[in-house]
């Protein structure tokens, strides 16, 4: 069974104080619940990771860095590492996300090799594909995620597959409030997991945790996480609001 996994990204997005009150929140909420997720995972701010760290204290509640160097250290002004990142006690980082393909030209092949620098340093890898609006009108959506799940998942075996959760996440979805509807989403993760399953074998396609991320919110969570092959969401706008994020992790 794939874990139940919902994560945030607060993206460049709330001062410290406002990123500490927005856990402070949802720490609070999670603890008076029984939680449907069974991982709660916060891709803050570098800037906030390490007291955000510091402040919770819910068994399912962890931070994940929204991007690192692929390097292991060195001279690269204004980038972060993997290892620092465990440094501090992260236990997950956000890679390929559209935004970085998109405004850092970061490919497939450079993806594949921060991967590798995130697991050199026993960190866990929300790794996120998805097509675009054009991609997808042209019908290539299918080709274009099979191609970003092979090249950037190149070379790891099954084992290594424990450590990904993959976040499919149509870009024309992504903050513009045009969700993909309950089947479209359902189609793709449908599509993905057999990816997985003639990549790494099927029970490690069973076991892998395929989140939808684009538009996800309070009110259409539920449908998509009713979905077969959906196992929780990457919640952008909506990860900044505590009563929706909880509401969205209540949604199963
Ligand atoms: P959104 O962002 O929920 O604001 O659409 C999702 C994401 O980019 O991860």
């Amino acid at each position: 069974m794939a874990r139940k996994i919902v994560a945030g990204n607060w993206k460049m997005n709330t001062s410290l104080e406002e990123g500490l009150i927005l856990v402070s929140e949802i720490n609070g909420m999670l603890g008076d619940l029984i939680v449907k997720a069974d991982e709660v995972i916060l891709g803050a701010p570098f800037t906030h990771l390490y007291p955000i760290q510091k402040r919770i204290n819910h068994a399912k509640l962890s931070v994940a860095g929204q991007n690192c160097h692929q390097a292991e250290k060195g001279a690269y002004t204004g980038e972060i590492s993997a290892s620092m990142l465990a440094s501090i006690g992260c236990k997950y980082v956000i890679l390929g996300h559209s935004e970085r393909r998109q405004y850092f030209g970061e490919t497939d092949q450079l993806i594949a090799s921060k991967i590798g620098a995130a697991f050199a340093q026993g960190l866990q890898v929300i790794y996120c594909c998805g097509e675009t609006l054009s991609e997808r009108e042209n019908g290539s959506f299918f080709k274009v995620i099979e191609e970003q799940l092979k090249t950037a998942l190149t070379g790891l075996n099954a084992a290594a597959m424990k450590n990904i959760i993959i976040a499919y996440e149509p870009v024309w979805a992504i903050g513009t409030g045009k969700t993909a509807s309950p089947e479209q989403a359902q189609e793709i993760h449908a599509f993905i997991r057999q990816q997985l399953t003639e990549q790494f074998g099927a029970d490690t396609a069973q076991a892998s945790s395929i989140l939808y991320g684009g538009s996800c919110n309070a009110q259409n969570a539920k449908e998509l996480f009713a979905q077969a092959d959906i196992d929780g969401g990457l919640i952008g706008g909506a990860s900044l609001k505590s009563r929706d994020f909880v509401d969205i992790i209540q949604s199963y």
